[in-house]
């Protein structure tokens, strides 16, 4: 059943048609403009309508130029998964979005195994036979058996194993980013030997494929990727975890183009060749922005711990400055600027929508009032994009890292929430900081610096101490983000 259900799309007459074509074209260049899109908060719900758009698109045209063995079974496919969809979506909260995404990509990594397997058991219904050059054995003479076409063969071999690492990678990151895991990186003796050697077989089985169809080399390759998805993730510690989130995104697009090759499907192709390529340059981007080598990310080991208690925890001996809601109420209201500098705490406090409230109420006493937001600030690309935008703060007030840093030397105040590792000079000065070469923004050259968070033993996803913590003109606000939002409200509305 499932066979011929994929094989739907699978039909290569089809395809050739300059309708079909053109219609996997328009669906392509709306995907593009969906990526063009999502780059920006103003424009990202637009680009949101190309990719449905797009998608519509796709579907209807391979629904209807393809001779459908069952549209019941598919209508109720997507009726299922769609619904499925729809009230995760609905429900999901938004610092819970890393976990979604890797439980998503765990099933495009099982639909890209699934089709693999459907076009290997039934080649005839993809249209991917072609007559035997091959010795199959049995005493059937060369050029007398129907094979597998050997460039179908390669494809099935390399959508399977992607689609078989990103499915138990994803699986992994999902528990680890959900919690069900310990987030700590589990190191395996010569994990590296493993992996090289657990790779190389995969590649030399898929080459060796090409020569004998025989089950058991497409089994291997399956059970070796299952295995090496599971092993290349479990040595990476939580906090890289949204960068492996990113990657196996770019896998999960990798093995969809792999699938589109299977299937003849140029839509598929053409979609995973920009999920791909975007996850990848996306995974690139946030390594730089951490300073950090995509090589060694993906070898594993750094951030066992998203939350604090690292080697280098505060050292609270140091002499440093408690402040009060009332305190931080005064000095802004009579600043002439201040600077909010969001960051993870202000996403686990929920804090977006006092935070906006404390604007507006800033604002009506005369203050310009300035985000600033950190290209890897929380725990997600766009994090604080996201959530400022959901409390409605303003897009003209948010202010990328290079656009805004050299404002902090004419700026009264500095008000850090739940922020830290962007914010600290050691990335600056410190060569063996584990953040050294990481843009930081410039707080120390405010006049007046608030710094929320809950105690002076928390640090944050680095694990480094903070020198901002101790300057003189530094006030520590040690709360709960939102409840020390909340009363700095009450003190300017009095
Ligand atoms: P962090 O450096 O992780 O600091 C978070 C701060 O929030 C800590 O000081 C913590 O201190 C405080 N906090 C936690 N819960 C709080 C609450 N309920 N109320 C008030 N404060 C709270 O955050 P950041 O500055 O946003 O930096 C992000 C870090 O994550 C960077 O190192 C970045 O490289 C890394 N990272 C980012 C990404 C992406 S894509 N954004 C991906 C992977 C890693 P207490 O515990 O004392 O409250």
């Amino acid at each position: 059943m499932l066979s011929s259900v994929l094989a739907v799309a699978a039909d290569t007459a089809h395809a050739v048609n300059p309708w079909v074509a053109f219609a996997y074209l328009v669906a392509g260049v709306c995907f593009i403009l969906a990526l063009r899109g999502l780059s920006h908060p103003t424009t990202s719900r637009q680009g949101n309508r190309y990719g449905m758009v797009g998608m519509l698109i796709a579907v209807v045209t391979t629904l209807v130029t393809h001779d459908i063995a069952s549209l019941p079974e598919i209508l109720i496919a997507i009726a299922i998964g769609g619904a499925i969809g729809f009230v995760t979506a609905r429900k999901i909260a938004m610092t819970d979005m890393p976990q979604l995404v890797a439980a998503f990509h765990s099933l495009v990594g099982m639909a890209a195994v699934l089709v693999g397997w459907a076009a290997y058991l039934n080649p005839g219904a993809f249209g991917i036979l072609v007559p035997g050059t091959l010795d199959m054995g049995g005493g059937l003479g060369v050029g007398e058996q129907m094979v597998i076409s050997p460039v179908s063969r390669v494809e099935m071999g390399l959508g399977i194993a992607i689609g078989a690492i990103t499915f138990s990678g994803s699986v992994i990151a999902f528990l680890k980013l959900a919690g069900k895991m310990s987030g700590a990186p589990i190191m395996l003796p010569g994990r590296h030997v493993i992996n090289l050697g657990t790779l190389a077989a995969i590649l030399l089985l898929t080459a060796y494929f090409t020569q004998d169809q025989s089950l058991w080399i497409i089994a291997a390759v399956t059970v070796l990727a299952f295995i090496i998805g599971f092993l290349l993730i479990i040595p990476i510690g939580g906090a890289d975890m949204p960068v492996v989130v990113s990657m196996l995104n770019s896998y999960s697009g990798w093995a969809a183009a792999a699938m589109g090759f299977t299937l003849h499907n140029t839509a598929m192709i053409i979609t995973g060749a920009l999920v791909g390529a975007s996850g990848a340059i996306l995974s690139y981007i946030m390594c730089k922005a951490m300073n950090r080598g995509f090589l060694s990310v993906i070898a594993g080991g750094f951030g066992g711990d998203s939350g604090g208690g690292g080697a280098g925890a505060a050292k609270t001996d140091r002499p440093w400055k408690r402040g009060s809601a009332e305190d931080a109420a005064f000095m802004m209201s009579q600043a002439e600027q201040v600077i909010i500098i969001p960051g993870y705490g202000m996403a686990v406090a929920q804090a977006q929508h006092v935070l906006r409230e404390m604007t507006d109420l800033l604002k009506e006493k005369g203050v310009t009032v300035k985000f600033a937001i950190h290209p890897v600030a929380g725990r997600m690309p766009g994090h604080m994009n996201v959530l400022l935008a959901e409390a409605s703060v303003p897009y003209d007030d948010v202010f990328e890292l290079e656009d805004i840093n050299g404002e902090f030397a004419q700026t009264d105040v500095a008000f850090i929430i739940g922020a830290n590792d962007v914010v600290n000079p050691a990335a600056k000065t410190d060569k063996s900081s584990p953040i050294y070469g990481m843009p930081v923004f410039d707080v120390d050259k405010a006049k007046q610096v608030f710094f929320i968070k809950r105690s002076m033993g928390g640090v944050g996803y680095a694990g480094v101490d903070n020198d901002v913590f101790y300057m003189d003109q530094t006030m520590m606000l040690l709360s709960d983000a939102k409840k020390m939002v909340e009363e700095i409200n009450k003190a300017l509305a009095d």
